[in-house]
């Protein structure tokens, strides 16, 4: 396993548009390893999620997980979950609003309204079919890593920039919600 550099606001391979993976693709060891290596570089770093983009590789492929988080003590947990080609289906109009960050935009915070409730389709780490429903924060963590895939970053869902704040600024003033990343 290894650690893999992180992709900061400003490289490029942020804004691509992230290609499919073929499903013969994800049982192959080279593939498994690179999941593997995201995984890690997400926990070693205390993401809640990880697109590959983030770590320079322009694939759809994301991993997520919340589980005693130490940078999201509120933070509902979401167990380890891999998905590759994911699609996301609104179950709704209602939004919710989330404080979220992201370490390719270290130390930042801001509020992004996110759909509240979302059906999402993909293949999992064994390269089978997978859906699953996911409300208010774990719907969240899911669209902001489904929207490296298509090269957005939540700053671009931001609507109010008066509520940006530097993490250690939020921590001191605006801690009122659970944040994101
Ligand atoms: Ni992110």
């Amino acid at each position: 396993m290894a650690i893999l550099k992180v992709a900061r606001m400003g490289h490029p391979v942020l804004r691509e548009v992230a290609a499919e993976v073929p499903r013969d693709q994800i049982t192959t060891p080279g593939f498994r390893q690179f999941v593997d290596d995201m995984i890690e570089t997400m926990r070693e770093y205390e993401g809640a999620g990880l697109a590959a983009p983030q770590v320079h590789v322009s694939k759809r492929v994301v991993v997520m997980e919340v589980a005693e988080n130490p940078r999201y003590p509120d933070a509902p947990s979401l167990p380890l979950t891999v998905l590759v080609n994911p699609r996301i289906t609104p179950l709704t109009d209602r939004r919710v609003e989330i404080v979220e960050g992201c370490l390719s935009v270290p130390d930042l915070r801001g509020v992004v309204p996110r759909i509240a409730e979302i059906e999402v389709e993909g293949l999992d780490y064994h390269g089978e079919p997978w859906s699953e429903r996911f409300e208010n924060f774990s719907a969240a963590v899911v669209q902001h890593e489904c929207d490296h895939l298509d090269g957005l970053l939540y700053l671009d869902r931001v609507e109010d920039t008066r509520r940006l704040s530097f993490l250690r600024e939020f921590e001191r003033y605006h801690r009122v919600a659970v944040p994101v990343d």
